[in-house]
């Protein structure tokens, strides 16, 4: 008998108040950095995002967030059996903020690490769960993808810093003979390292290098719209399936048309589109489960569904996870 991945519930945590464009523009005003709420509205659809005050970190968003998941599943922290975590701004360089997060929530024994693959991160990760799912070592697992990205940003860049957020989104997967997810694919093109990242890190106990995030936009947002139509026909080939089987599309939330332009390509009207950075703007890991959890408490995402999940981010990385909800 095939096992599938089954979501059997969801959850979210975002940090404190919204900060809206307009708040942000004062405050950039005030250190000297010009920009606009039309300028950010009209480039990229982002209205608000959410920055977490010093003192919470990855690990408590995603607790807080796992925690939602678990009522939603009507499950105990005991229950989990592998927790696996996507970030890029992890509490501390070790312990993993798995391992942080699995002692917040009270699960204790399971096997808990972080995947780095910024934006495409939440991809990664359950893809990664489905395996061992599939492989038969775990039965239910605690999927998360969450962010401080707000701490890597350079608040005197104003081609970046108006772009990200902080938040983080929880998935729990359940094994179980009926589908579940269908398919993934994941790609990484490391050449590519050089237009997004943060190419810093700590060493003889001093930050090195320029520990904030720097990124050629234009580049980005070229290869996204590329390898989010590429990748998500690849998986949907794989299991013998139509663009017109998608219910729900749900691209990491980078920017608004980059999520225009990949429905146009898939040729996927775009009510068919799970569309938040508007509301939390750029959450890199987090951005798709969050953007996940909301449909599916809103009632847009109803059981049976499919859905197509994507990632795509520093690495170069990007993947795909197509499902029925
Ligand atoms: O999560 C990982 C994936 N990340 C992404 O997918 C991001 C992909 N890239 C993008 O979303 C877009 O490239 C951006 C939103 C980052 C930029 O949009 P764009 O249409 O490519 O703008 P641009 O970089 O060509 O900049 C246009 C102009 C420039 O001025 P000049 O040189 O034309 O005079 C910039 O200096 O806009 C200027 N500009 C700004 N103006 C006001 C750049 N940032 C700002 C700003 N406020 N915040």
């Amino acid at each position: 008998m095939e096992i599938f991945s089954r979501i059997v519930g969801t959850g979210r945590a975002m940090p404190g108040q919204a900060v809206t464009n307009a708040q942000l523009v004062k405050q950039l005003a005030a250190s000297g950095i010009e920009t606009s709420d039309e300028w950010i509205r009209e480039r990229t659809g982002i209205s608000q995002r959410f920055i977490a005050s010093e003192g919470i970190n990855t690990s408590d968003l995603a607790a807080e967030a796992a925690a939602n998941a678990l009522q939603a599943a009507g499950m105990s922290a005991q229950d989990i059996d592998l927790i696996i975590l996507a970030t890029s701004t992890p509490d501390m360089i070790f312990p993993s903020t798995a391992c942080l997060v699995q002692k917040k929530i009270g699960a204790s024994g399971c096997p808990a690490f972080d995947v780095q693959a910024v934006c495409s991160g939440f991809a990664y990760a359950m893809a990664t769960a489905d395996l061992f799912i599939k492989a038969g070592k775990a039965k239910t697992a605690l999927v998360i993808g969450a962010e401080v990205f707000s701490r890597i940003l350079d608040w005197t860049d104003r081609t970046t810093c108006v772009l990200f957020g902080d938040g983080a989104g929880a998935v729990l997967l359940a094994a179980d003979s009926k589908p579940g997810i269908l398919g993934h694919r994941l790609h990484a093109r490391g050449e590519f390292e050089n237009i997004l990242r943060t190419p810093g890190t700590v060493s003889h106990g001093k930050a090195t290098g320029h520990p904030f995030l720097t990124m050629d936009g234009q580049a980005v947002f070229k290869l996204a719209v590329q390898v989010l139509d590429s990748v998500a026909r690849e998986v949907l080939a794989d299991v013998g399936h139509q663009v017109s089987d998608i219910d729900w599309l749900i691209p990491h939330q980078a920017n608004v048309r980059i999520l225009s332009a990949t429905a146009k390509r898939l040729g996927i009207d775009e009510s068919k589109v799970i569309v938040t950075v508007g509301q939390h703007a750029n959450t890199s890991a987090a951005s798709v489960p969050l953007a996940l959890d909301l449909a599916v408490r809103d009632g847009r995402i109803q059981a049976g569904q499919r859905l197509m999940l994507q990632g795509v981010g520093g690495g170069f990385t990007w993947g795909a996870v197509y499902l029925q909800y």
